[in-house]
Protein backbone atom coordinates (compact mmCIF):
# COMPACT_ATOMS: atom_id res chain seq x y z
CA UNK A 1 0.00 0.00 0.00
CA UNK A 2 1.67 3.62 -0.96
CA UNK A 3 -0.76 5.05 1.42
CA UNK A 4 -3.98 5.58 3.25
CA UNK A 5 -6.10 6.58 0.22
CA UNK A 6 -5.36 3.49 -1.28
CA UNK A 7 -7.43 1.35 0.72
CA UNK A 8 -11.15 1.58 0.87
CA UNK A 9 -13.65 0.54 3.45
CA UNK A 10 -15.23 -2.44 0.69
CA UNK A 11 -11.42 -3.68 1.34
CA UNK A 12 -12.35 -4.04 5.14
CA UNK A 13 -15.80 -5.82 4.20
CA UNK A 14 -13.78 -9.98 3.78
CA UNK A 15 -12.59 -10.95 7.32
CA UNK A 16 -11.03 -14.33 6.21
CA UNK A 17 -7.38 -15.71 6.85
CA UNK A 18 -5.36 -13.13 4.90
CA UNK A 19 -7.61 -10.43 4.24
CA UNK A 20 -6.49 -7.04 5.18
CA UNK A 21 -9.34 -6.98 8.40
CA UNK A 22 -9.54 -10.52 9.11
CA UNK A 23 -5.40 -9.90 9.71
CA UNK A 24 -6.46 -7.03 12.35
CA UNK A 25 -9.13 -8.66 13.84
CA UNK A 26 -7.07 -11.53 14.26
CA UNK A 27 -4.38 -9.25 16.62
CA UNK A 28 -6.65 -9.15 19.38
CA UNK A 29 -8.59 -11.60 21.46
CA UNK A 30 -12.31 -11.93 20.56
CA UNK A 31 -14.89 -13.53 21.82
CA UNK A 32 -16.03 -16.50 20.60
CA UNK A 33 -19.16 -17.99 22.56
CA UNK A 34 -20.85 -17.04 25.80
CA UNK A 35 -19.60 -19.51 28.42
CA UNK A 36 -22.54 -20.39 29.77
CA UNK A 37 -23.60 -22.27 26.18
CA UNK A 38 -20.80 -24.40 26.43
CA UNK A 39 -21.82 -26.87 28.69
CA UNK A 40 -18.98 -29.68 30.03
CA UNK A 41 -18.17 -32.61 27.58
CA UNK A 42 -20.05 -31.27 24.61
CA UNK A 43 -17.69 -30.39 22.04
CA UNK A 44 -18.98 -27.81 19.34
CA UNK A 45 -18.73 -26.50 15.99
CA UNK A 46 -18.07 -22.49 16.12
CA UNK A 47 -17.78 -19.89 13.27
CA UNK A 48 -15.42 -16.64 13.44
CA UNK A 49 -14.04 -14.49 10.80
CA UNK A 50 -14.29 -16.92 8.12
CA UNK A 51 -12.82 -19.90 9.37
CA UNK A 52 -14.63 -22.72 11.61
CA UNK A 53 -13.24 -24.25 14.76
CA UNK A 54 -14.04 -26.92 17.33
CA UNK A 55 -14.77 -25.77 20.56
CA UNK A 56 -15.66 -27.99 23.55
CA UNK A 57 -15.33 -27.88 27.64
CA UNK A 58 -13.02 -30.35 29.38
CA UNK A 59 -14.12 -32.07 32.45
CA UNK A 60 -11.72 -30.11 34.27
CA UNK A 61 -14.06 -26.67 33.76
CA UNK A 62 -11.83 -25.39 31.04
CA UNK A 63 -12.72 -24.46 27.43
CA UNK A 64 -10.77 -25.25 24.85
CA UNK A 65 -10.76 -24.66 20.93
CA UNK A 66 -8.89 -26.50 18.43
CA UNK A 67 -9.26 -26.66 14.92
CA UNK A 68 -12.88 -27.44 13.01
CA UNK A 69 -11.35 -30.93 11.44
CA UNK A 70 -9.41 -33.99 12.69
CA UNK A 71 -5.70 -34.05 10.75
CA UNK A 72 -6.40 -37.83 10.16
CA UNK A 73 -9.04 -37.56 7.37
CA UNK A 74 -10.76 -34.32 8.08
CA UNK A 75 -13.91 -35.36 10.20
CA UNK A 76 -15.22 -32.27 12.33
CA UNK A 77 -14.01 -32.88 15.90
CA UNK A 78 -17.14 -31.28 17.12
CA UNK A 79 -18.42 -34.54 16.21
CA UNK A 80 -16.58 -36.46 18.92
CA UNK A 81 -16.41 -36.27 22.88
CA UNK A 82 -14.73 -35.25 25.47
CA UNK A 83 -12.71 -37.69 28.07
CA UNK A 84 -11.15 -35.73 30.65
CA UNK A 85 -9.66 -32.64 29.28
CA UNK A 86 -9.02 -34.65 25.88
CA UNK A 87 -11.43 -34.74 23.03
CA UNK A 88 -11.83 -37.91 20.97
CA UNK A 89 -12.71 -37.76 17.18
CA UNK A 90 -15.79 -40.14 16.66
CA UNK A 91 -14.54 -41.28 13.35
CA UNK A 92 -11.48 -43.61 13.88
CA UNK A 93 -11.20 -42.79 18.02
CA UNK A 94 -7.90 -40.58 18.09
CA UNK A 95 -7.69 -39.08 20.96
CA UNK A 96 -6.12 -35.31 21.50
CA UNK A 97 -4.94 -33.64 24.85
CA UNK A 98 -6.05 -29.60 25.28
CA UNK A 99 -2.55 -28.87 24.12
CA UNK A 100 -3.54 -30.49 20.84
CA UNK A 101 -1.42 -33.47 21.07
CA UNK A 102 -2.20 -36.87 19.18
CA UNK A 103 -2.19 -39.29 22.08
CA UNK A 104 -3.65 -42.51 21.17
CA UNK A 105 -4.43 -44.01 17.77
CA UNK A 106 -6.66 -47.19 18.48
CA UNK A 107 -6.17 -50.23 15.85
CA UNK A 108 -2.93 -48.93 14.78
CA UNK A 109 0.15 -51.38 14.97
CA UNK A 110 2.58 -48.72 14.79
CA UNK A 111 1.03 -45.60 15.97
CA UNK A 112 2.73 -42.45 15.56
CA UNK A 113 0.72 -40.13 17.31
CA UNK A 114 3.97 -37.93 18.81
CA UNK A 115 3.79 -36.71 14.82
CA UNK A 116 0.36 -35.61 15.14
CA UNK A 117 -1.31 -32.90 16.31
CA UNK A 118 -4.76 -30.59 16.30
CA UNK A 119 -4.05 -26.65 15.87
CA UNK A 120 -5.07 -25.36 18.96
CA UNK A 121 -5.98 -21.57 19.91
CA UNK A 122 -5.20 -19.70 23.54
CA UNK A 123 -8.55 -19.17 25.43
CA UNK A 124 -9.81 -17.62 28.51
CA UNK A 125 -13.51 -16.73 30.17
CA UNK A 126 -13.84 -13.44 31.07
CA UNK A 127 -17.23 -11.47 31.97
CA UNK A 128 -19.61 -14.55 31.08
CA UNK A 129 -17.43 -14.91 27.52
CA UNK A 130 -15.25 -17.50 26.11
CA UNK A 131 -12.72 -15.61 24.46
CA UNK A 132 -10.09 -16.94 22.04
CA UNK A 133 -7.01 -15.32 20.25
CA UNK A 134 -7.00 -16.35 16.87
CA UNK A 135 -3.83 -14.90 14.96
CA UNK A 136 -0.32 -15.62 15.15
CA UNK A 137 1.90 -16.56 17.74
CA UNK A 138 2.54 -14.91 20.31
CA UNK A 139 -0.76 -13.95 21.76
CA UNK A 140 -0.67 -10.77 23.18
CA UNK A 141 -1.71 -9.69 26.35
CA UNK A 142 -5.66 -10.18 27.31
CA UNK A 143 -7.29 -6.72 27.76
CA UNK A 144 -9.70 -6.45 30.40
CA UNK A 145 -12.18 -3.65 30.80
CA UNK A 146 -11.83 -1.97 33.98
CA UNK A 147 -16.04 -0.70 33.85
CA UNK A 148 -16.64 -4.66 34.14
CA UNK A 149 -14.12 -5.35 37.00
CA UNK A 150 -16.09 -3.34 38.80
CA UNK A 151 -18.05 -5.18 42.24
CA UNK A 152 -21.05 -5.91 40.70
CA UNK A 153 -23.10 -8.41 39.06
CA UNK A 154 -22.29 -9.23 35.10
CA UNK A 155 -25.02 -10.54 32.84
CA UNK A 156 -23.91 -12.00 29.23
CA UNK A 157 -27.13 -11.65 27.28
CA UNK A 158 -28.02 -14.15 24.55
CA UNK A 159 -26.23 -13.86 21.63
CA UNK A 160 -27.21 -12.10 18.91
CA UNK A 161 -26.27 -13.12 15.53
CA UNK A 162 -27.03 -10.51 12.16
CA UNK A 163 -26.94 -11.62 8.87
CA UNK A 164 -24.87 -8.61 7.47
CA UNK A 165 -21.48 -7.71 7.04
CA UNK A 166 -20.06 -5.99 10.61
CA UNK A 167 -19.95 -2.58 9.17
CA UNK A 168 -23.67 -2.72 9.12
CA UNK A 169 -23.30 -2.73 12.73
CA UNK A 170 -20.05 -0.67 13.22
CA UNK A 171 -21.51 2.04 11.50
CA UNK A 172 -24.74 2.67 13.77
CA UNK A 173 -23.91 5.88 15.69
CA UNK A 174 -26.65 7.67 18.06
CA UNK A 175 -28.37 9.78 15.38
CA UNK A 176 -30.85 6.74 15.22
CA UNK A 177 -32.38 6.56 18.60
CA UNK A 178 -35.23 8.98 18.05
CA UNK A 179 -36.07 7.26 14.86
CA UNK A 180 -35.34 3.18 15.00
CA UNK A 181 -36.20 2.76 18.64
CA UNK A 182 -39.43 5.52 18.09
CA UNK A 183 -42.00 2.47 18.35
CA UNK A 184 -40.62 1.26 21.94
CA UNK A 185 -40.28 5.07 22.99
CA UNK A 186 -43.57 5.58 22.26
CA UNK A 187 -45.16 2.28 23.75
CA UNK A 188 -43.27 2.72 26.77
CA UNK A 189 -43.23 6.36 27.87
CA UNK A 190 -40.02 6.80 27.32
CA UNK A 191 -39.70 10.55 25.85
CA UNK A 192 -35.97 10.22 26.66
CA UNK A 193 -35.63 8.12 24.10
CA UNK A 194 -37.49 10.75 21.14
CA UNK A 195 -35.42 13.82 22.21
CA UNK A 196 -33.46 14.69 19.41
CA UNK A 197 -29.55 14.86 19.88
CA UNK A 198 -25.97 15.78 18.39
CA UNK A 199 -23.25 13.42 18.60
CA UNK A 200 -19.29 15.08 18.97
CA UNK A 201 -17.15 12.49 18.58
CA UNK A 202 -13.38 13.06 19.55
CA UNK A 203 -10.35 10.59 18.90
CA UNK A 204 -8.88 8.80 22.18
CA UNK A 205 -5.79 6.29 23.26
CA UNK A 206 -8.04 3.45 23.07
CA UNK A 207 -10.41 4.51 19.83
CA UNK A 208 -13.19 7.51 20.46
CA UNK A 209 -15.63 8.95 22.88
CA UNK A 210 -19.18 10.21 21.70
CA UNK A 211 -20.69 13.13 23.41
CA UNK A 212 -24.34 13.69 23.56
CA UNK A 213 -25.92 16.81 23.82
CA UNK A 214 -29.35 18.66 22.76
CA UNK A 215 -28.51 21.15 19.62
CA UNK A 216 -27.99 24.44 20.82
CA UNK A 217 -28.77 24.13 24.58
CA UNK A 218 -26.67 25.41 27.66
CA UNK A 219 -25.03 24.37 31.14
CA UNK A 220 -25.42 20.57 31.40
CA UNK A 221 -25.98 19.43 27.83
CA UNK A 222 -26.18 16.11 28.09
CA UNK A 223 -29.65 16.92 30.00
CA UNK A 224 -31.58 13.69 31.51
CA UNK A 225 -28.59 11.10 29.55
CA UNK A 226 -26.55 11.31 33.09
CA UNK A 227 -24.06 8.85 32.46
CA UNK A 228 -25.12 7.68 28.86
CA UNK A 229 -24.30 10.96 27.43
CA UNK A 230 -20.87 9.49 27.00
CA UNK A 231 -20.12 6.63 24.92
CA UNK A 232 -17.03 5.10 23.73
CA UNK A 233 -15.72 3.15 20.68
CA UNK A 234 -12.65 0.64 21.98
CA UNK A 235 -10.92 -0.29 19.11
CA UNK A 236 -10.78 -2.44 17.07
CA UNK A 237 -14.82 -3.87 17.83
CA UNK A 238 -16.18 -2.87 21.41
CA UNK A 239 -18.98 -0.16 22.40
CA UNK A 240 -18.90 0.87 25.67
CA UNK A 241 -22.25 2.94 26.76
CA UNK A 242 -24.54 3.53 29.67
CA UNK A 243 -27.78 3.18 30.40
CA UNK A 244 -30.40 3.16 33.33
CA UNK A 245 -31.32 -0.86 35.04
CA UNK A 246 -34.10 -1.65 32.98
CA UNK A 247 -34.78 -5.63 34.22
CA UNK A 248 -37.82 -6.61 35.45
CA UNK A 249 -38.63 -5.73 38.57
CA UNK A 250 -36.05 -3.07 38.88
CA UNK A 251 -36.66 -0.85 36.32
CA UNK A 252 -37.51 2.51 39.68
CA UNK A 253 -34.20 0.95 41.79
CA UNK A 254 -32.30 4.45 39.41
CA UNK A 255 -29.34 2.48 38.78
CA UNK A 256 -26.93 2.72 35.69
CA UNK A 257 -25.90 -0.51 33.51
CA UNK A 258 -22.67 -0.09 32.16
CA UNK A 259 -22.82 -2.05 28.87
CA UNK A 260 -20.34 -3.88 26.78
CA UNK A 261 -20.82 -5.03 23.36
CA UNK A 262 -18.13 -7.13 21.15
CA UNK A 263 -19.01 -6.94 17.57
CA UNK A 264 -17.39 -9.99 15.80
CA UNK A 265 -17.93 -11.28 12.51
CA UNK A 266 -18.51 -14.71 11.92
CA UNK A 267 -18.22 -14.24 7.87
CA UNK A 268 -18.27 -11.67 5.64
CA UNK A 269 -22.41 -11.29 5.91
CA UNK A 270 -22.82 -12.15 9.16
CA UNK A 271 -21.36 -10.89 12.48
CA UNK A 272 -22.46 -11.89 16.13
CA UNK A 273 -22.80 -9.32 19.08
CA UNK A 274 -21.76 -10.09 22.58
CA UNK A 275 -23.31 -7.97 25.10
CA UNK A 276 -22.02 -8.10 28.79
CA UNK A 277 -24.00 -5.84 31.03
CA UNK A 278 -22.78 -5.04 34.51
CA UNK A 279 -25.00 -3.65 37.76
CA UNK A 280 -23.68 -2.37 40.64
CA UNK A 281 -25.36 -4.54 42.86
CA UNK A 282 -24.32 -7.38 45.02
CA UNK A 283 -25.06 -10.55 47.40
CA UNK A 284 -29.05 -11.39 47.25
CA UNK A 285 -30.31 -8.47 44.93
CA UNK A 286 -27.45 -9.13 42.75
CA UNK A 287 -28.43 -12.93 41.90
CA UNK A 288 -32.29 -11.81 41.87
CA UNK A 289 -31.37 -9.52 39.48
CA UNK A 290 -29.47 -12.10 36.98
CA UNK A 291 -32.14 -14.36 37.56
CA UNK A 292 -35.01 -12.13 36.51
CA UNK A 293 -32.65 -10.80 33.34
CA UNK A 294 -31.47 -14.11 32.13
CA UNK A 295 -34.90 -15.48 32.28
CA UNK A 296 -36.50 -12.16 30.25
CA UNK A 297 -33.67 -12.29 27.39
CA UNK A 298 -33.82 -15.94 27.26
CA UNK A 299 -37.47 -16.13 26.68
CA UNK A 300 -37.47 -13.35 24.39
CA UNK A 301 -34.63 -14.48 22.66
CA UNK A 302 -36.98 -17.31 21.10
CA UNK A 303 -38.61 -15.55 19.40
CA UNK A 304 -37.37 -12.39 18.62
CA UNK A 305 -35.86 -12.47 14.93
CA UNK A 306 -39.01 -14.57 14.02
CA UNK A 307 -40.66 -11.04 14.54
CA UNK A 308 -37.83 -9.01 13.03
CA UNK A 309 -38.42 -11.14 9.84
CA UNK A 310 -41.77 -10.60 9.53
CA UNK A 311 -41.25 -7.21 9.85
CA UNK A 312 -38.42 -7.10 7.12
CA UNK A 313 -40.84 -8.96 4.72
CA UNK A 314 -43.82 -6.62 5.65
CA UNK A 315 -46.05 -8.56 7.37
CA UNK A 316 -46.03 -6.80 10.40
CA UNK A 317 -44.61 -3.10 11.72
CA UNK A 318 -42.18 -2.29 14.24
CA UNK A 319 -45.28 0.02 16.10
CA UNK A 320 -47.13 -3.11 16.22
CA UNK A 321 -44.51 -5.14 18.64
CA UNK A 322 -46.49 -6.34 21.62
CA UNK A 323 -47.09 -3.94 24.57
CA UNK A 324 -45.43 -6.49 27.00
CA UNK A 325 -42.59 -7.13 25.41
CA UNK A 326 -39.38 -5.44 27.12
CA UNK A 327 -37.59 -2.90 26.03
CA UNK A 328 -34.47 -4.72 25.78
CA UNK A 329 -36.25 -6.78 23.15
CA UNK A 330 -37.57 -4.68 20.95
CA UNK A 331 -34.83 -2.28 21.03
CA UNK A 332 -33.17 -5.36 19.41
CA UNK A 333 -35.70 -6.41 16.84
CA UNK A 334 -35.71 -2.25 16.01
CA UNK A 335 -31.83 -2.03 15.46
CA UNK A 336 -32.01 -5.64 13.50
CA UNK A 337 -34.43 -4.49 10.90
CA UNK A 338 -32.50 -1.20 10.15
CA UNK A 339 -28.93 -2.81 9.69
CA UNK A 340 -30.16 -6.28 8.30
CA UNK A 341 -32.60 -4.71 5.96
CA UNK A 342 -29.34 -2.73 4.79
CA UNK A 343 -28.45 -5.93 2.47
CA UNK A 344 -25.67 -8.52 3.74
CA UNK A 345 -22.79 -6.56 2.30
CA UNK A 346 -24.37 -2.57 1.57
CA UNK A 347 -23.79 -0.09 -1.08
CA UNK A 348 -21.29 2.34 0.67
CA UNK A 349 -20.36 3.51 -2.54
CA UNK A 350 -23.95 4.98 -3.49
CA UNK A 351 -24.18 6.66 0.38
CA UNK A 352 -24.94 10.56 0.74
CA UNK A 353 -22.86 11.44 3.91
CA UNK A 354 -23.91 14.62 5.78
CA UNK A 355 -22.82 16.18 8.22
CA UNK A 356 -24.08 14.09 11.64
CA UNK A 357 -22.29 11.46 9.96
CA UNK A 358 -18.89 12.27 12.02
CA UNK A 359 -18.84 9.16 14.01
CA UNK A 360 -18.88 6.20 11.30
CA UNK A 361 -16.74 9.00 9.12
CA UNK A 362 -13.98 8.80 12.59
CA UNK A 363 -14.22 5.12 12.79
CA UNK A 364 -13.41 4.05 9.29
CA UNK A 365 -10.88 6.38 8.98
CA UNK A 366 -9.33 5.06 12.59
CA UNK A 367 -9.65 1.35 11.05
CA UNK A 368 -8.42 2.43 7.19
CA UNK A 369 -5.25 3.95 9.04
CA UNK A 370 -4.75 1.29 10.94
CA UNK A 371 -5.26 -1.26 8.58
CA UNK A 372 -3.11 0.01 6.20
CA UNK A 373 -0.39 0.62 8.59
CA UNK A 374 -0.58 -3.39 9.38
CA UNK A 375 -0.62 -3.78 5.39
CA UNK A 376 2.22 -1.29 5.26
CA UNK A 377 4.90 -3.08 7.82
CA UNK A 378 4.17 -0.36 10.29
CA UNK A 379 3.42 -0.79 13.51
CA UNK A 380 -0.33 -0.52 14.49
CA UNK A 381 -2.01 1.75 17.19
CA UNK A 382 -1.07 -0.28 20.48
CA UNK A 383 -4.85 0.93 21.84
CA UNK A 384 -4.70 1.66 25.74
CA UNK A 385 -7.93 1.55 27.96
CA UNK A 386 -7.09 3.70 30.93
CA UNK A 387 -6.85 1.91 34.60
CA UNK A 388 -10.03 3.15 36.20
CA UNK A 389 -13.43 2.70 35.10
CA UNK A 390 -13.91 4.37 31.60
CA UNK A 391 -17.21 5.66 33.91
CA UNK A 392 -15.23 7.71 35.82
CA UNK A 393 -12.18 8.31 33.61
CA UNK A 394 -14.72 9.91 30.96
CA UNK A 395 -16.68 12.14 33.00
CA UNK A 396 -13.24 13.89 34.46
CA UNK A 397 -11.47 13.91 30.85
CA UNK A 398 -14.38 14.25 27.93
CA UNK A 399 -16.92 16.85 29.71
CA UNK A 400 -18.57 18.90 26.83
CA UNK A 401 -17.14 22.61 25.69
CA UNK A 402 -13.97 21.44 27.29
S1 LIG B 1 -10.90 -38.64 11.00
FE1 LIG B 1 -10.54 -38.38 13.11
S2 LIG B 1 -9.77 -40.24 13.76
FE2 LIG B 1 -10.03 -40.52 11.65
FE1 LIG C 1 -30.24 1.03 18.45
Amino acid sequence: MDGPEKLQLADLEQVGPGTPAGRYFRKFWQPIMRARDLPPGRPKPVEMLGEKFTIYRGEGGSAYVTAYRCPHRGTPLSLGWVEGDSLRCRYHGWRFEGDGQCVEQPNEDRPFCDRIQVRTYPSKEYAGLIFAYLGDDPAPPFRTIPDLDQPGVIVADPVEMLPCNYWNKFDNDHGHIPWVHRATGLRTGRDDILVLRQEVMQKTEFGMVSKRHVKGAKGDVGGALGAGKLSYFIMPNIRLFFGRTRAKGFEDSGLWDTKVVWMVPVHDQKFEAFDVTHTPIEGKEAEAYAEARYSQQEAEAEFRWDLAAKILDGEMSLDELPDYMGAYTSFAIEDYVTQVGMGPLAERSKENLAATDTKLAMLRRLWLDEVTALLDGRPTTDWKLPDEPLSEYGVKHYQFGS
